[in-house]
C-alpha cells in the first residue's frame, strides 16, 4: 500500500488492508459477488464482528480500485441476507453474523440429540415426541439450530430502527405529562384511529376507530374471548384442519372444546363445520395457516350463510398483508359485522417482541372484552401504541411492507428453487402469499420423525401433523421470511438428505 493511500484511511474503525482485499482475486465481471462473499466469510469468522461499522463504500472502493457501485451492491447483497444494516449516518454496520457450518468428521454420522439451551424447558431430543405440550414452542425457539425454518416470523433484521426511533422521538417531544398516566384499557385514542385507517386500506374493513380494542396481539385476544364466548353459552370454537397448533392451544387453555373441521383446496368445509354443531369457528381465511389456501369465493358465501344462520366466525388475520402472485381478498370482517369478530397484530408485519394487535368484535361483545382486558392489565403499554400509531398515519409502516414484500419474495423464490432440487417429490402448498410454505411427500416417513433427525442437524422446522388432530399425509412447515436465500438453501439440502436416509 502506498503512503498516498495509508494517509486517505482515516478511520481507525476500519484499518487500511481492510481484510487484506485484494481486488486481483476477483474473477472479471464478478467483482461485487467476490466481495460479498469476503465480507461475508468475514462477518462469520469473526473478523467482523456484529455491531462493528463497515467502510465507507467509497473509502472501500478507492481502496480497492473497484467502482462504488460494486461495493455499494456488494454491501445490498449482505443487507438483503440480513448481515449487514444501513444506518443513515451511522454507516453500514453488521448486525448478524451467519452460523457456520459445523464440522462434523467424515465418516462419522451427525449428532442426533441437539443441545438443550435453557434450563427447564423439554429436552428438544423429547420435542418431537408424543404430543406437544403447553411449552413445545418454548422449547423449540430455545433450540439452537444453523437454520431456522421456523413458521410466523418475518425478516425481523429488516425492523425500521430507525423510522422507529424517530417515531418515538417525535412522540416523546409532544407526550404531555398526562399521556403518562394510565390509558383507556380499549387503547389509545391514535392508535384505534390508526388501525382503522389501515384496515380500511389495507383490508377492506370499513370501521369506526372505537370499534376497534387494541390488544396484545391475537394470542391475547382469544384468551380475552375466553370468558366473553362462555357467558354467551359458546362451549367450543371449531378450528381449521390443518390449522394452527398454537392458536388451538390457546383456545384449549381455556377450556374450550376444538372440534376439528378439514380443509380443502377452496377452504375450510362448510358442510362439515355444520356437522360439528359448533357455534363458532376460528379460520384464517385469507390465507390458512399452514396450507395457504385461500377461501374460494363459493365457500365463503357458505360460510357467511353459515353465519347468518347463527354461526360465529373468529377471523385470524395473522398474515394477510404478505402477499406475492395474487391479489388481495377481503376480510371476511368486511362483510358481515355482526358475526365477525376480527383479530390482527404487528407480529407479522413489525415484529411479534411489540406484542401489540387489534381485534374488531361483533357490537355485542365490544363491552365485555373491554371489560375482560382492563381486568387483564388496565391496557397496552401507551408509548409503544403511539410510536405505532405515528408510523401507520406517517406512511412509515406501509413503506417497511412494501421493502418486506421484495425481501419475503426472494425468499420464497429461494426456497420453492431449493426444493424443487432437493426433495423434488415434494408437493408445495401455499406458496403465492404469506411467510412460509408447507410441503407434503408421499413417502412413509412420519413428519415427527424427519423433523427430529433435521434438528439433529441443524435444521429447525415444525412437522405438519403438529397442525393436525385429523389424520393426513406427512409434511413439513416452512418459514422462509426470516432466513437469507444462501441460508435456505443450505437447509433445504439438509432436509432433502435427511428425508432421503430415513426412506
Ligand atoms: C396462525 C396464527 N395466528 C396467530 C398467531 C399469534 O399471533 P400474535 O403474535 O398476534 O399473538 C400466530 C403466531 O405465530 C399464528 O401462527
Amino acid at each position: 500500500m502506498t503512503a498516498a493511500t495509508l494517509a486517505n484511511c482515516g478511520s481507525p474503525a476500519y484499518g487500511c488492508d481492510f481484510l487484506q482485499l485484494d481486488a486481483g482475486d476477483a474473477p472479471a465481471g464478478g467483482k461485487a459477488d467476490w466481495l460479498a462473499r469476503r465480507l461475508r466469510e468475514a462477518i462469520a469468522d469473526g473478523r467482523l464482528a456484529v455491531g462493528g461499522r463497515l467502510p465507507p463504500t467509497r473509502v472501500l472502493a478507492a481502496e480497492l480500485r473497484v467502482s462504488r457501485g460494486v461495493v455499494t451492491e456488494a454491501y445490498r447483497r449482505l443487507a438483503e441476507d440480513g448481515h449487514v444494516e444501513g444506518r443513515r449516518r451511522g454507516g453500514t454496520v453488521v448486525v448478524a453474523a451467519p452460523f457456520s457450518q459445523p464440522s462434523v468428521p467424515s465418516g462419522s454420522r451427525p449428532c442426533r440429540v441437539p443441545e438443550p439451551v435453557a434450563a427447564g424447558l423439554t429436552v428438544p431430543g423429547a420435542l418431537f415426541a408424543g404430543e406437544p405440550d403447553a411449552d413445545v414452542f418454548d422449547a423449540l425457539r430455545a433450540t439452537r439450530a444453523r437454520v431456522d425454518f421456523t413458521p410466523g416470523l418475518p425478516d425481523l433484521t429488516a425492523f425500521p430502527r430507525a423510522a422507529w426511533l424517530r417515531a418515538e422521538r417525535a412522540v416523546l417531544a409532544e407526550l404531555s405529562a398526562g399521556n403518562l398516566g394510565y390509558g383507556d384499557p380499549r387503547g389509545a385514542p391514535q392508535l384505534r384511529r390508526a388501525v382503522a385507517g389501515w384496515l380500511a386500506t389495507s383490508r377492506g374493513i370499513r370501521v369506526e376507530p372505537h370499534e376497534v380494542l387494541v390488544v396484545a396481539g391475537t394470542a391475547q385476544a382469544l384468551t380475552l374471548l375466553h370468558p366473553v364466548l362462555r357467558a354467551d353459552g359458546i362451549e367450543g370454537v371449531a378450528v381449521e384442519d390443518p390449522g394452527s397448533l398454537g392458536t388451538r392451544q390457546h383456545l384449549r387453555n381455556g377450556a374450550l372444546a376444538t372440534p376439528p373441521v378439514p380443509v380443502d383446496d377452496g377452504g375450510v368445509r362448510v358442510d362439515a363445520l355444520r356437522a360439528t354443531g359448533a357455534r363458532a369457528v376460528l379460520l384464517t381465511p385469507a390465507h390458512q395457516f399452514p396450507t395457504g389456501v385461500v377461501t374460494s369465493g363459493e365457500r365463503r358465501r357458505a360460510l357467511l350463510a353459515w353465519a347468518r344462520d347463527g354461526g360465529l366466525i373468529l377471523e385470524d388475520d395473522y398474515d394477510a398483508e404478505h402477499r406475492y402472485d395474487r391479489p388481495p381478498v377481503a376480510a371476511l370482517r368486511a362483510l358481515l359485522a355482526d358475526q365477525v369478530c376480527y383479530m390482527g397484530s404487528v407480529s407479522k408485519l413489525l415484529a411479534p417482541a411489540l406484542r401489540i394487535g387489534w381485534m374488531v368484535p361483533p357490537p355485542r361483545y365490544r363491552d365485555a372484552l373491554t371489560d375482560a382486558k382492563r381486568f387483564t392489565d388496565l391496557g397496552n403499554a401507551v408509548l409503544p401504541q403511539l410510536v405505532l400509531a405515528r408510523l401507520m398515519e406517517s406512511g412509515g409502516l406501509e413503506r417497511h411492507l412494501r421493502v418486506l414484500r421484495g425481501r419475503h419474495r426472494r425468499r420464497r423464490d429461494a426456497m420453492i428453487d431449493a426444493l424443487a432440487e432437493h426433495l423434488p417429490g415434494a408437493v408445495v402448498h401455499g406458496a403465492a402469499a404469506g411467510l412460509h410454505l408447507t410441503v407434503t411427500y408421499a413417502l412413509e416417513v412420519p413428519d415427527v420423525e424427519l423433523a427430529a433427525a433435521a434438528l439433529a442437524r441443524g435444521v429447525k422446522c415444525q412437522p405438519l401433523s403438529w397442525h393436525r388432530q385429523l389424520p393426513g399425509p406427512p409434511g413439513l412447515v416452512l418459514g422462509y421470511a426470516a432466513t437469507p436465500p444462501g441460508t435456505i438453501t443450505e437447509g433445504v439440502a439438509t432436509l432433502g438428505e435427511t428425508l432421503r436416509e430415513l426412506a
